[in-house]
């Protein structure tokens, strides 16, 4: 699914920001991958992932 359709950034591409490069809040996900510097409607939802992908993440740490 389309988060950023300014810069046809998916929840994927988001999710793979935080887990592969690190990225943890919306000013490093704007560098990384550009999202919410046009329109700015996406941020939102694109913290919602983060927030949601960082939880994941700890939960798999937890379990390993
Ligand atoms: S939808 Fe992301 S900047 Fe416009």
């Amino acid at each position: 699914m389309f988060v950023c359709v300014c810069y046809g950034i998916t929840d994927k591409q988001i999710q793979e920001a935080v887990s592969d490069e690190g990225v943890g809040n919306i000013r490093d996900l704007k560098i990384h991958l550009g999202v919410g510097a046009q329109c700015g409607s996406c941020v939102e939802l694109a913290r919602q992932i983060i927030d949601e992908k960082i939880c994941d993440e700890h939960l798999f740490k937890d379990v390993g």
